[in-house]
């Protein structure tokens, strides 16, 4: 049986789901987006993501497709049409479609797409050995804080690591590392200390990043919130990223190095398993 998925008002077969030529997200990448995880059939930090919608939306002077609450049940009669245990849901909003024209349309309808996908998020292998990453120029554009669909810089970082024999790649600007391809980065300091960069316009603001903060300061483990070099990433005593689809991920290699023991340090695995013991929780 094909996927559900939603489209303007419609729940249907993913081979019939339809957007137009001309809609602004395909045209100019005039749309944002959100990823929230599904966890036992319930989404995870599902209000702080659609806040962050609302915000996204909002710098963007775009009209809202729907209220949060209407999103939310939209989501959930995914989750149901799809039986999705464990896995994320994908939602897409956009400036609608219009002639195409640089000038924001005074009229358009804004589109709203959803889809499911399944995915094994308590339990990831890769999570288990750590991952490697190599760092990267960012060439972004310069708001990073609002979650939009242009995503080719993203891409090609993924790409590169693949093609470096690595995992992912961290963004480097200034000679300061901003955030993975898809997540935010942290490293550990040998005496202890959780650091990753202080928030701006320069990344995006993470919602298992603020999630698993607000955790490590209930464990008393100390955070602080500043840039931090690839070289000092290097010399760590561990790294992790976070992000809804890998919730906490381990980083054993930065750019060649070996971190610690090159396995999964002991304050990344806790951060991980206090994420997913919340996240199951609902
Ligand atoms: C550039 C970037 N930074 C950080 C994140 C992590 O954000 P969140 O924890 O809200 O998924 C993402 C997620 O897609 C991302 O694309």
């Amino acid at each position: 049986m094909s996927r559900i998925v939603y489209v303007n008002g419609e729940y249907l077969a993913e081979e019939d789901a339809k957007i137009s030529v001309f809609d602004r997200g395909f045209l100019f990448a005039d749309a944002v987006y959100e990823v929230s995880a599904v966890l036992k059939g319930k989404l995870v930090d599902n209000d702080a993501h659609l806040k962050r919608l609302a915000r996204s939306l909002g710098e963007l002077k775009m009209t809202p497709p729907a209220t949060g609450e209407e999103i939310e049940a939209i989501q959930m009669e995914l989750i149901r049409h799809n039986s999705i245990d464990e896995g994320v849901i994908y939602l897409q909003a956009t400036r609608g479609a219009a002639d195409r024209d640089f000038a924001f349309p005074k009229n358009s309808i804004p589109s709203l797409v959803m889809f499911t996908q399944k995915k094994s998020l308590s339990q990831n292998p890769a999570a288990d050995v750590g991952i490697t990453v190599i760092t990267v120029p960012d060439i972004r554009w310069k708001r990073r804080d609002i979650k939009t669909v242009g995503l080719l810089p993203a891409s090609m970082a993924k790409q590169a690591a693949l093609d470096a024999g690595a995992n992912d790649a961290w963004f480097v600007e200034d000679g300061f590392v901003n955030e993975g391809s898809s997540n935010n980065a942290f490293i550990v300091t040998h005496d202890g200390k959780i650091v990753t960069r202080h928030l701006g316009t320069e990344i995006l603001h993470g919602i298992t990043r603020k999630s698993v903060m607000e955790l490590a300061k209930r464990e008393n483990l100390e955070i602080e919130e500043r840039p931090f070099t690839p070289e000092e990433a290097a010399e760590a005593r561990e790294a992790f990223s976070t992000s809804a689809s890998a919730f906490v991920m381990p980083v054993v290699k930065i750019d060649g190095h070996v971190l610690g023991n090159g396995v999964p340090g002991p304050v990344s695995e806790k951060m991980r398993k206090l994420y997913v013991e919340m996240a199951m929780k609902g």
